[in-house]
């Protein structure tokens, strides 16, 4: 499918002046821009990608090859092939690498909580696991990786801890214990909280909560990662300034680390990235399917426009602001026979109406 620019109604010598603008230059005195690389990016096997990457970006994520799963299949086998490549491709091109994540309940294997006879292990053991997983991993990237999301998700949108295996068997001291030994690991490295609709009043007060205490006991934690995944209607503009400031406050730093918007009408009231939930939403809503319809297209650059200028507003602690994907094919967020338009670039590659808005944003 082809979202070229007469389609989307706005002139062609515009689209083009516009695409050999780069978001990393439009943003270079506010914060570095990034995009999470699949395998296909980090290979280099989809050559299309990877021009623009290296073209637009200026940090990289990893989208899935550093999780427990890919990386830690198995109790002593680590297969750190395809994070090596990764780490490799952002040090080949001068790019800040960020390191996504260590301790999470989803894509990490059952072994992990378990002994032998499929037990629950005991707390001494799943800490003992948990270290020496962060110290081979974190350690093994230690100068090269600059930032960790040390705990993803840890909260629930009530705002209290999540019932998950680490909660249950360690206690919510897992979430101390993490970021202790993510820094012994790497002293100089970023450490993370990061979590999803933290723009939501009762989660957001959680997670000051849990930053607080953390901080009173001297845990080594400095940045908040929002998430982002958004909706073309949530959270409101207000609702993301006070969530930034909020955090602000607490003199962590922020970053926008896993950008999109999902333009695809939800059949049900969600606004969660549980990627459990996510991957039952909604099965056949094909809405979009044979493109994006002109106003929407319109509308979503707007909705860009505006995101951007509440993390202008706050570039003072926004170190950086990394999108979820680089092209519309790419994202996650193409589940379930959804046809999905949540980027800055098209299918084919091509920047849409949405990265114009973007970089006028940067501009103003
Ligand atoms: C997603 C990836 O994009 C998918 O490819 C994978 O199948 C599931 O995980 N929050 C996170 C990310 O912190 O790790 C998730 O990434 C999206 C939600």
């Amino acid at each position: 499918m082809s979202m070229s620019s007469a389609s989307t109604g706005v002139p062609t010598a515009l689209t083009n002046v516009h695409a050999q603008a780069t978001l990393k230059d439009a943003f270079k005195n506010d914060f570095l821009i990034g995009a999470a690389l699949n395998e296909a990016e980090i290979t280099g096997q989809n050559i299309n990608a990877v021009a623009l990457v290296k073209a637009q970006f200026n940090t990289i994520s990893p989208e899935n090859v550093l999780k427990w799963e890919p990386v830690h299949p198995e109790p002593d086998r680590y297969d750190f092939a395809a994070a090596d490549r990764y780490v490799e491709f952002g040090q080949k091109n001068g790019m800040f690498v960020v390191g996504h994540t260590v301790v999470w309940h989803n894509q990490t294997p059952e072994w992990v909580f378990q002994d032998g006879n499929g037990k629950d292990i005991d707390r001494d053991t799943l800490l003992r696991r948990m270290r020496d997983h962060i110290h081979t991993v974190i350690g093994r990237y230690k100068g090269r990786i600059k930032d960790w999301d040390v705990v993803n998700e840890a909260l629930n949108e009530d705002g209290t801890l999540r019932q998950s295996r680490w909660m249950k068997i360690i206690g919510e001291d897992y979430i101390a214990k993490a970021f202790e030994f993510a820094h012994e690991a790497d002293p100089e490295a970023e450490l993370y909280y990061n979590d999803f609709a933290l723009e939501e009043e009762p989660k957001r007060k959680g997670a000051v909560e849990l930053i607080k205490k953390l901080k009173a006991r001297g845990v080594p934690i400095t940045a908040v990662g929002l998430q982002g995944h958004l909706k073309m209607d949530w959270p409101t503009l207000e609702q993301e300034d006070a969530t930034i400031a909020d955090f602000a406050r607490l003199g962590v730093k922020v970053a926008i680390t896993e950008l999109d918007i999902d333009v695809v009408p939800a059949t049900q009231e969600n606004k969660t990235a549980d990627i459990n939930v996510n991957a039952q939403l909604v099965a056949g809503a094909d809405t979009y399917s044979k493109g994006l319809p002109d106003d929407v297209q319109q509308a979503l650059a707007k909705r860009y426009a505006g995101l951007f200028e509440v993390y202008l507003k706050h570039r003072d602690v926004i170190g950086r602001v990394t999108f979820w994907g680089v092209t519309d094919g790419d994202s996650w967020l193409n589940t379930q026979g959804r046809v999905n338009h949540p980027l800055l670039f098209d299918r084919d590659g091509q920047p849409k109406p949405a990265f114009t808005a973007v970089i006028r944003a940067a501009a103003k």
